[in-house]
């Protein structure tokens, strides 16, 4: 057996929600909690056996949910806590987990909290939030996403104080270094734990900590913000002590959002001993084909397949012996998988979303899918400017127009990095608005669900990219070695073939996958196919029995286990 330890999350298959764009049952153009009761067969009927459900939260939308009012209660545009009460007993019915999303950096300005903060400097609820008073001059800079001014301070006339917001004007920091702060959020998790809740993803969790003398960016930075905000001062002591006070206290899983955080500093989080979480999303491989900063990168189809699998081997190294991985290629946050990193052309769009799935479901580290992404769902590429509802491309349009930079560049590039491209909803069936909505969508529709892209085509078709994740889903599942395997590369210098081994005990498997364009052959000198069980192919097998050399078709992949 593995020397890792089993445990259920590194066993399961996730399925990620944003709940906005999944179903709508109310009419109101906006998906709901019933929408996703409704479709909880469909989802249990893919194999994932775990939902991570982007922010459901009374909240007033400035980010979509992740600027929380009420951690307590839910969104009206969703529901009622009756109805996620109801979703929870369905899914634990049908054997399902759901993982929350925990936003606790930051809050909405219109948190009682921060509307109490803000009223007077000695309010109690004063040092809930990071405040800084005006008589000391100017803040020392502090950079901000989704700000026209990128600047992270704000300033409030009723106190004469500037308070501190990483994320938009409405996201006000949350001040963890008050005990009164951290208590609440702990008493808060406890709430949800206690109805059954199986754990959270935690929202941008290395920025918590901050130094709180505000002192200049030191220049180890590079006049880099994000690694400075994932590396505040009293970060792990706050991790390790949400651990105790309430995490370790149930059988729940953590997936930590860790930007910033590099591969020195993994283990820091996720090393079993240091009791902290369980598991991050790191974030170098979205940022491979990206130039810039976080703010200002600069979208390009350009990027090496030897750099992609240079991410995931060094990536798979940390956590061969201790902590465990998670693997994904795309969330609410980035572009969509099979147009960023497969090909969304009619000829080869099936070949590649399969062949990422089959990727995702064979490395070690738990994989996460993006809803959509099992019928191979692809970019919207609004051209309109007016298409767009995501705070960060409006605000960045208005921040650039400031700035005099060319406005029909920057919608190119959204075209391709948008956020919205993954915001889209669900595509059900040929129905009116892909029968998400019977009203009209608070998002455009993809258009392209009228042509192959929906659920009930998909249904019908054996060979579909839906049935295909489904029989990949059920591979990994019955073949502990996918999941705790170690990981071998093979062919490490080829820029158009991904492959590698992964072995358990007796167990082995090679899997190739081709994310080229045109036919590839390779040739593996100590492997005989012909010795091999072929455990799936999303296409055709042509092998050279005698030669150990196998041609793939564009974008193929294929999965064979080693005697
Ligand atoms: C995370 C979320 C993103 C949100 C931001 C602020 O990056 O994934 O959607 O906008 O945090 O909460």
């Amino acid at each position: 057996m593995a020397q890792l330890k089993r445990r259920w999350w590194k066993e399961g298959v996730v399925y990620q929600i944003y709940p906005r764009s999944f179903q709508d049952t109310s009419g109101n153009g906006i998906g709901d909690l019933k929408g996703i009761t409704k479709r909880l067969d469909y989802i249990k009927s893919l194999g994932v056996n775990i939902i991570w459900l982007c922010p459901v939260y009374e909240s007033p939308n400035d980010d979509n949910g992740y600027d929380i009012a009420d951690y307590r209660k839910i969104m009206a545009e969703f529901g009622t806590m009756q109805d996620f009460d109801d979703l929870l007993a369905e899914m634990k019915l049908r054997g399902l987990k759901l993982v929350m999303d925990l936003v606790a950096n930051h809050t909405s300005d219109e948190h009682f909290w921060f509307q109490e903060s803000r009223k007077s400097r000695d309010n109690e609820y004063r040092d809930y939030y990071h405040w800084w008073p005006a008589e000391k001059g100017t803040p020392p800079k502090r950079w901000s996403y989704f700000d026209i001014d990128a600047n992270a301070w704000k300033y409030d006339e009723k106190t004469d104080s500037h308070y501190l917001h990483y994320f938009s004007v409405k996201q006000p920091d949350l001040k963890w270094e008050n005990p009164a702060v951290r208590k609440e959020v702990y008493d808060m998790l406890r709430f949800w734990f206690d109805k059954g809740v199986d754990g959270f993803r935690m929202d941008v969790i290395p920025f918590i900590s901050k130094d709180t003398t505000y002192p200049e960016l030191p220049k180890e930075f590079g006049g880099d913000f994000i690694p400075f905000y994932s590396n505040g001062p009293r970060l792990h002591e706050f991790l390790n002590e949400m651990n105790n006070e309430v995490l370790s206290k149930y059988d729940i899983m953590t997936v930590g959002e860790a930007l910033g955080v590099t591969i020195d500093q993994a283990l820091n989080f996720v090393d079993e001993d240091r009791k902290e979480l369980n598991m991050f999303f790191h974030f170098d491989l979205m940022s491979l084909d990206r130039d810039g900063n976080e703010a200002f990168w600069m979208q390009s189809d350009q990027w090496k397949l030897t750099e992609f699998k240079e991410i995931h081997s060094k990536w798979d190294a940390v956590f061969s012996e201790k902590g465990w991985g998670t693997m994904y290629l795309n969330n609410h946050d980035f572009p969509r998988a099979v147009s960023r990193w497969g090909n969304d052309s009619k000829e080869h769009w099936r070949n590649s979303a399969t062949m990422l799935q089959t990727f995702l479901l064979t490395m070690r580290g738990t994989p996460f899918f993006y809803f959509g992404e099992e019928i191979g769902m692809t970019n919207a590429n609004f051209e309109r400017l007016d298409d767009y509802k995501d705070i960060n491309t409006l605000n960045r349009y208005k921040l650039l127009q400031q700035q005099n930079i060319d406005l029909e560049d920057f919608i190119e590039n959204e075209k391709k990095a948008s956020r919205d491209n993954a915001r889209t909803p669900m595509q059900w069936s040929l129905d009116t608005h892909a029968g998400f909505t019977n009203n009209t969508p608070w998002i455009k529709v993809n258009p392209n669900y009228k042509t192959g892209i929906n659920v009930e085509e998909q249904e019908k078709q054996s060979d579909s990219v839906l049935n295909y994740f489904r029989k990949m889903v059920k591979i990994r599942k019955s073949h502990l070695g996918l999941i705790y395997g170690g990981y071998q590369l093979v062919l490490p210098e080829n820029e158009q073939v991904y492959a590698y081994t992964r072995s358990l005990d007796t167990e082995r498997y090679l899997i190739l996958l081709s994310f080229s364009e045109e036919s590839t052959q390779v040739a593996i000198d100590d492997i005989e196919f012909s010795k091999a069980d072929l455990l799936i192919s999303n296409d055709e097998c042509q092998t050279e029995k005698t030669n150990h050399q196998f041609t793939l078709k564009p974008y193929q992949a294929v999965v064979y286990q080693l005697h």
